[in-house]
């Protein structure tokens, strides 16, 4: 077994960087120091470092006294015969070609235990063509000129690409800064921390030095050479809270003011957190950067936040209602990660969950405060409970915490089992052990572990203090933390007597065939499950504990309760299915229940269905209730459902009749939407306008794909007829898919290629990718891989939009596994997004013989990098709809074949 950990003899203590980046030829030099002290004697220094060039002959070694003075000197080729006896040697330099990725200093005697010393190096690296580590990004100013900037993206494995460091989270040290920038044309250089000094450097360059940072983990640095502008607030923290700062988001000078909406919400929710956390922001000002070119959505750097364009800038003129939601929610994750994350770190990239479940809740808390009216409760449900469940219902999904040693298990943790699953378990503790309790033991946990790191017990123990012996929170935690998956309950009316229920539960898994191997688990994949319920007698929801080794769990029913509905609001991470008749009269209360619930049952529903645990009758019944339903929530749970069945049925003999059962279902609510929002009309009414026609072009009916391609010919014709924002998608999609020839596509292509703002350009490249045609879409594919109309950044997106057209699967299958080679060379293995396709493009897969052509590629290409589960993801997705269809078809033709009048 390699060991992929750096040896716990060394901690670094404080690192110097100067870094220089050359703005011309994409390269860059640094020279770094760095100060670490010895933990355990060792005659050797083990750093991280990778791509780098180590100017090998400039390598020195001090030692510091206690007051920092030097008394020994080394460097690889000092001269041996002139040397003290005692003097430290370097005897050998090792930059270790696997993924260690270590660079290995061998020195001739033994550092001791309880010193510090530095190690001082020059070295230089390559910027071009990447985009993670320190890399270049390229944009066009309004003038018309290419101009280029430098900046930096690490977590997770990749500030050992910019300069030599221990790059393991818990290795916290401060860091001083400089950066060399152009002396002219409006260059500033941001980093970290806020600039102390500016002195030239050279005739064109300037020498920007910043104040020593906090305690941080390396993946947190951020290094910026760029001719930014920005807008500013001052950030006044409430009282006894720390000193006021500034607050800045910078973007390419002409987009300035597309800022003000992140720095509006931004403002507020830093606001809001600092209050919520009772604990000041600690350092001297905090900056956000639209980046042109970005790996992510967005990266926490600390005091210097780092975004693509289309998550933190915004327009009232161009920027839908999505794309408004899209920026607040990516602020309020990342500023989350100012505590979660930044001032309290994992410890190591298995427990991620802290970091990325944490940012992931927290962030519905923030925006929450800023857009009352927005339903952020509701939409948690949506956007990461269900996507949760749906990758933690198969065999390939894996415990929250982790076992992960090299980059590609590191970069793959980065997923919806961290932030999703994540985020709802903390969601649901939060639920059991109450508000109040649950924000003074965040407190605590953050409290006890400033600028140090943490590990899941750590926040187990700090709530636990509050909630005394109640209950044991670590006990409970566990079950859900260190397994896999989640379990369904099942609610019976006991045998002996009618008013008692008897629960039971089993683990949840979608494929009907699937059993889970017991032994696998500690806990025989079973939870202890807050139980919660309400019903028609007492809306108050009663909580009871169902422990993991228990069989069952009784409840007593008052004789005159006529519905009980249990997983209220579904704030629990479990499913629950009922005997036919509890499900009868939760379907008969439906438009009672709140919006948390509706969601919760139309979920649980149409998934208990798929996985053979209830008769498909019981969603289809429900989905009627969609008649009448006017909120967003609830629609796009049944959307996504409505549309994973039309992606399974659509090509068998039931799918006419499942076609008109949705447009009914629809009707109703399109006639009450108009296509154009009207003035000061409510948020998530616009977000619901933007659902329902989505909904509806996709089952194609007939007068919503009309208007959609008359609203795109008209554009077509002139473009001053430009669709409002919020529909623009709707129109641009299902324009081309409805009336798209070459002509269309061509002035769409145009237009996009002139296009500067990145959320309206993303708009185009989806609907480029609607035509029915395969020779536009072959053609497109082809157009995508030049980085000059499609940034790589966007480039992966832009293959499964098209892969998301029926037309275009099969195309983009060809042509990924055709030019698999070049891709990887281009992306790398390690890459976060490139695994991922696999599932996305595969997933309508319905028989054999696309299973034996996956299979055919991956034993082709077995290395799958950061994409191995993925891999078998997509695998799993695929034998799961094949087997869907061997056994759904008739019940569903059934169930339509009697209730829908055609
Ligand atoms: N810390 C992550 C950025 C990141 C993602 C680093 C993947 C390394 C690998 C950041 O906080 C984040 O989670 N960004 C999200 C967007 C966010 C709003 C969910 C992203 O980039 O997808
Ligand atoms: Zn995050």
């Amino acid at each position: 077994m390699v060991n992929y950990m750096l040896p716990n003899t060394l901690r670094p203590d404080h690192y110097d960087i100067l870094l220089k980046p050359n703005l011309v030829t994409g390269n860059f030099s640094g020279r770094i120091n760095i100060k670490f002290n010895v933990i355990h004697s060792t005659n050797e220094i083990v750093l991280h470092s990778k791509g780098l060039n180590i100017h090998r002959n400039s390598i020195r070694i001090n030692v510091l006294n206690k007051g920092g003075v030097l008394s020994t000197v080394s460097s690889l080729h000092q001269n041996e015969t002139t040397d003290k006896k005692d003097s430290i040697k370097i005897m050998n330099i090792i930059e270790t070609l696997d993924d260690r990725e270590f660079l290995n200093i061998e020195l001739n005697q033994e550092m001791l235990e309880g010193e510090q010393y530095e190690v001082i190096m020059d070295y230089d690296g390559i910027m071009k063509n990447k985009i993670n580590g320190f890399y270049w990004s390229e944009y066009v100013s309004e003038k018309g000129e290419k101009r280029s900037i430098a900046t930096s993206k690490f977590e997770p494995t990749y500030a050992r690409q910019a300069f030599p460091c221990f790059d393991e989270p818990n290795m916290k040290a401060k860091y001083s800064v400089k950066l060399v920038r152009p002396t002219y044309d409006n260059y500033i250089a941001l980093s970290n921390m806020d600039q102390i000094n500016e002195e030239q450097y050279n005739e064109n360059e300037t020498l920007v030095t910043f104040k020593e940072s906090v305690p941080m983990s390396t993946y947190l640095t951020c290094f910026i050479v760029c001719d930014f502008a920005y807008t500013e607030r001052i950030i006044q923290p409430p009282k006894n809270l720390g000193e006021p700062f500034p607050f800045r988001v910078y973007a390419t000078p002409a987009q300035r003011n597309k800022t003000e909406l992140a720095l509006e919400v931004g403002a507020k929710i830093i606001q809001f957190y600092i209050d919520y956390f009772q604990i000041s922001y600690p350092l001297p000002k905090l900056d956000m950067v639209a980046i042109p070119d970005f790996p992510s959505g967005a990266m926490e750097t600390w005091g210097l936040v780092t975004f693509r364009e289309t998550a933190v800038l915004y327009s009232p003129n161009t920027s839908s209602v999505l794309n408004k939601e899209r920026v607040a929610t990516v602020v309020g994750h990342e500023l989350a990660h100012m505590w979660f994350g930044n001032l309290v770190t994992m410890k190591w990239w298995n427990e991620l969950w802290l970091n990325e479940g944490f940012a992931t809740y927290i962030e519905y808390l923030g925006v929450d405060q800023v857009f009352k009216d927005w339903e952020m409760e509701n939409q948690f449900i949506i956007a990461e409970l269900h996507r949760a469940f749906e990758t933690d219902a198969k065999l390939s999904s894996h415990p929250i915490v982790v076992n992960v040693t090299n980059p590609d298990e590191i970069t793959a943790v980065f997923d919806a089992i961290s932030y999703s699953k994540g985020a709802s378990l903390l969601r649901m503790l939060r639920n059991f052990v109450g508000n109040e309790v649950f924000r003074q033991g965040v407190t605590k946990y953050l409290n006890k572990n400033l600028y140090g790191s943490a590990k899941s017990e750590d926040l187990y123990e700090a709530i636990q203090e509050l909630v005394g012996d109640q209950m044991n929170v670590k006990d409970i935690m566990y079950t859900w933390t260190k397994q896999m998956g989640y379990p369904e309950i099942i609610v019976e009316v006991a045998e002996n007597s009618t008013d008692v229920l008897k629960i039971t539960q089993k683990r949840f898994l979608l494929n009907a065939d699937d059993v889970s191997d017991k032994e696998d688990s500690v806990y025989g994949y079973r939870w202890t499950i807050p139980i919660t319920y309400i019903t028609n007698l007492d809306p108050e929801p009663k909580l009871k504990f169902f422990p993991y080794n228990n069989d069952t769990l009784k409840i007593q029913l008052d004789p005159n309760t006529k519905w009980i509905k249990f997983n209220v609001n579904q704030n629990g991470y479990y499913r629950v299915n009922y005997n036919k008749e509890l499900w009868s009269n939760l379907i008969d209360n439906y438009q009672n229940f709140s919006i948390a619930d509706r969601t919760s049952l139309i979920n649980d529903a149409f998934n208990l269905a798929y996985a053979k645990r209830l008769d498909y009758g019981v969603p289809l019944t429900l989905s009627q209730k969609l008649i009448n339903e006017s909120d967003v929530v609830p629609w796009r749970t049944a959307s996504s459902a409505l549309y994973r069945l039309k992606e399974l049925l659509h090509d068998s003999e039931v799918y006419p009749k499942y076609q008109q059962f949705v447009l009914q279902l629809l009707q109703p609510s399109l006639q009450k939407i108009n296509w154009e929002p009207e003035e000061n009309e409510p948020h998530l009414h616009r977000h619901l306008r933007i659902s329902i026609l989505k909904l509806a072009c996709e089952f194609e009916d007939p007068r919503c794909l009309e208007e959609a391609g008359q609203r795109l010919k008209s554009f077509v014709e002139d473009k001053q007829n430009v669709p409002h924002q919020d529909i623009r998608s709707v129109v641009f999609n299902y324009g081309m898919w409805s009336v798209g020839t070459q002509k269309e596509w061509d002035i769409l292509w145009e237009r996009y290629l002139l296009e500067d703002d990145a959320q309206v350009k993303a708009t185009y490249r989806n609907g480029l990718a609607h035509a029915r045609s395969t020779s536009l879409l072959s053609r497109y594919l082809t157009l995508a891989w030049n980085p000059q109309y499609v940034r790589r950044q966007d480039y992966v997106t832009t293959l499964t939009s098209i892969s998301g057209n029926p037309i275009g699967t099969q195309l983009v299958w060809d042509y990924v596994r055709d030019n698999w080679d070049a891709i990887v060379k281009e992306f790398g293995l390690n890459d976060r997004y490139l695994g991922r396709m696999i599932p996305d493009i595969t997933e309508s897969f319905t028989n054999e013989r696309k299973l034996n052509e996956m299979k055919d590629f991956f034993a082709k290409y077995p290395n799958a990098g950061a994409g191995a589960s993925a891999r078998k993801q997509a695998i799993e997705n695929v034998k799961t709809n094949i087997k869907w269809l061997e056994r759904n078809l008739l019940d569903i033709k059934n169930w339509l074949d009697k209730n829908v009048k055609v």
